[in-house]
């Protein structure tokens, strides 16, 4: 059954396991207003440490994934209010993009249509990012007068190889969900109405996997990227004692599983974690 957010603007149902969490406001391209991030920090806070969700997927209703941040809303009428206004609406924004780049639950973005600008912010906040074919992305600041800000050029320059980044944040020119894939923006471009179903299995095969380890994982990919060698190696060590303190029974049915049962081999397959004692 979906349900929506206070405002309306975010729509979510949650199915077998995964939260399916919508922008809701097609009509206006799903661009991200002070109301709408108030929503989704209101949704995900309230989807995060409940015991039926295991993996969160971010997609928008109607034709856009989402078209950046509200140019009328978010700048011009925050503005109006003076620096305040606008560093509030920055908070908002910046506040569920981080809370979901942290998120405890895996997360996908499902890009149905449109990516601009502002959208890149939660784009980089999914771990793991799927996009139709069809879908268009694109760095428009600069066709309207102002630099890629909220995080958009640093996910540009975290995802894409330097040259496409700062064509992709020069140009103002759109790409395809194909081109996307290849730029590293997305893990995958799929036609649009085989999109869902990819992404459900992906998300099927998330849920299979222990939870404990997967958080850790998700994070430790984000934060070992900016550590030297060592202190990478340092990081994982103690993120990993840190997660067996909360989930030592997992890892010790995945050794027994594959060791003394033969059930399966961790190379080619995951664990049964239905028959984990703790
Ligand atoms: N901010 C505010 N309103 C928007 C935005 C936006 N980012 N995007 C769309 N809308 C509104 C339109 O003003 C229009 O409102 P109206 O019906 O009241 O006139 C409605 O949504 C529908 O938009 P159209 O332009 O009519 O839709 P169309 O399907 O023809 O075009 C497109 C879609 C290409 C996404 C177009 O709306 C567009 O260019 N939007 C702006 C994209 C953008 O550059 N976003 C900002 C990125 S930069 C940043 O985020 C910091």
């Amino acid at each position: 059954m979906t349900e929506l957010s206070s405002n309306g603007v975010v729509a979510y149902d949650v199915a077998d396991g995964i939260a399916w969490v919508k922008y809701n406001r097609p009509e206006k391209r799903n661009a991200q207003s002070p109301t709408l991030n108030r929503d989704m920090m209101e949704v995900i806070d309230a989807l995060e440490y409940r015991d039926d969700v295991g993996v969160l997927v971010l997609t928008g209703e109607g034709e856009a994934f989402c078209a950046g941040m509200d140019l009328k809303e978010y700048f011009r009428d925050t503005e109006a209010q003076g620096l305040g206004g606008t560093r509030r609406a920055q908070r908002e924004a910046y506040g569920w993009w981080r809370r979901l780049r942290w998120y405890q639950k895996p997360t996908i973005a499902m890009v149905n249509g449109w990516c601009f600008g502002g959208a890149y912010g939660p784009l980089f906040s999914c771990d793991l990012a799927f996009a139709a074919e069809e879908a268009q992305f694109g760095l428009s600041e600069i066709n309207w007068g102002i630099l890629p800000g909220g995080g958009a050029t640093k996910v540009a320059v975290e995802l894409m190889p330097f040259r496409k980044a700062m064509y992709h944040a020069m140009m103002g020119e759109n790409i395809d969900g194909k081109t996307a894939a290849e730029w590293g923006l997305v893990n995958e471009a799929h036609p649009l109405t085989a999109l869902k179903e990819r992404v459900t299995a992906v998300a099927k095969a998330l849920l299979k996997k222990n939870p404990v380890a997967l958080k850790a994982t998700k994070d430790a990919v984000r934060r070992v990227s900016i550590l030297p060698y060592d202190e990478a190696e340092d990081y994982l060590i103690r993120a990993q004692e840190a997660a067996n303190s909360y989930d030592n029974e997992g890892r010790k049915e995945g050794i027994r599983q594959f060791i003394d049962e033969k059930s399966y081999k961790p190379g080619l397959g995951v664990y049964d974690k239905s028959r984990q004692s703790a």
